[in-house]
């Protein structure tokens, strides 16, 4: 049965709590993407996301909190870094890998020693969170290895019939999910996201880029994630799509020739990257609805929001080496 969509009422955040403390499983928007929310506490429920994601069980999910207080129940005690970082950029789109403590089931962590945190800055995550009255574990609301919902619509469309609630707070402001890092001694960037790294950098230091992992701790470090159906190439010279082939473009700003392809969706006009990211997921949905052959991606600048945007594109288009 396709889960009810209703929107960010008080009434219907209030079912929603109700229905995550029943162990219910409730989409919900934040700034980054939609997550798919259950009880924290309630490994039963955990591992229900894995059904409906159809997600390796080894895939462990950031636990969402709209209180400060939280990060001390649910991880050991904290280092200078971890509490300016805190500071600084709770609530928003920052996830930090912490030392947990014991409380977080193993089925949310994977079995590791840390738990990944973060405070959604969006209104409605907020009040579901605290409506909910306990820590929320939440995967982007999108099957294993797919794009990431930026809307309801994607939700429903994905994983509406396997789920209880939608709630409908809009398109997601930043689009891309958050940043990901890992605080445990050095710090490690797990996955560029919707904080730029040039500002974490600001705060704690320079974060070299050759500490981004190779290992696949973070799953959203898998060669081929984040993909639309449609095969996807990053421009990288002079392109010409050859004969008889249906391409799609996605195009940083204005393409130089636009009558090769079929269809083109434009992530950003102006050439703002802000409203790239946000662009991103909803764009590659379009193009990946029209049968496209391939979907060509112009690279765009891998500063700011362009690293997170690149991450993704290289993803989708299933990283050749590693
Ligand atoms: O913006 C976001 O982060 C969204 C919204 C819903 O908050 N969530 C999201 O969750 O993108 P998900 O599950 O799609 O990606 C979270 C990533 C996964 O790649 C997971 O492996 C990694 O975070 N992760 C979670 N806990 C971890 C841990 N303890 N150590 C290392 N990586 C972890
Ligand atoms: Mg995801």
């Amino acid at each position: 049965m396709m889960a009810e969509i209703l929107k960010p009422t008080e009434d219907a955040l209030k079912k929603a709590a109700s229905v995550i403390r029943e162990g219910g499983l409730v989409a919900f928007p934040t700034e980054t993407v939609y997550g798919l929310g259950v009880n924290a506490f309630d490994a039963n429920a955990v591992a229900k996301i894995f059904e409906v994601k159809r997600r390796p069980r080894f895939d462990p999910i950031i636990v969402h909190i709209a209180d400060f207080k939280d990060v001390e129940r649910l991880c050991l005690e904290l280092d200078e870094r971890a509490k300016i970082l805190i500071r600084k950029f709770f609530p928003g789109p920052l996830t930090l890998v912490l030392p947990k403590l014991d409380i977080v089931p193993d089925i949310v962590t994977a079995g590791l020693e840390t738990v990944a945190i973060r405070m959604p800055s969006h209104p409605v995550a907020l009040k579901l969170i605290e409506a909910a009255k306990v820590p929320i574990a939440a995967p982007s609301a999108n099957p294993f290895g797919c794009l990431s919902p930026t809307t309801a619509e994607h939700v429903a469309e994905q994983i509406g019939g396997e789920i209880d609630l939608i709630i409908d707070g809009g398109k997601c402001p930043i689009g891309i999910e958050s940043t990901i890092l890992e605080l445990v001694e050095n710090p490690i960037i797990l996955r560029p996201g919707g904080l730029p790294l040039e500002e974490i950098e600001k705060v704690i230091g320079k974060l070299n880029i050759s500490t981004l992992s190779k290992r696949p701790r973070s799953p959203g470090q898998l060669p081929r994630h984040y993909s639309p159906r449609t095969p996807l190439e990053i421009i990288e010279k002079d392109l010409v799509v050859p004969k008889g082939i249906k391409a799609g473009l996605l195009a940083f700003k204005i393409p130089k020739d636009k009558l090769s392809f079929e269809k083109i969706e434009f992530l950003s006009v102006s050439g703002d990257l802000r409203e790239a990211a946000c662009n991103l997921f909803s764009s590659l949905y379009r193009l990946d609805k029209e049968n496209l052959d391939i979907i060509y991606a112009e690279p765009v600048p891998e500063i700011g929001l362009g690293k997170a945007i690149m991450d993704r594109l290289r993803k989708a288009e299933g990283i050749k080496n590693d």
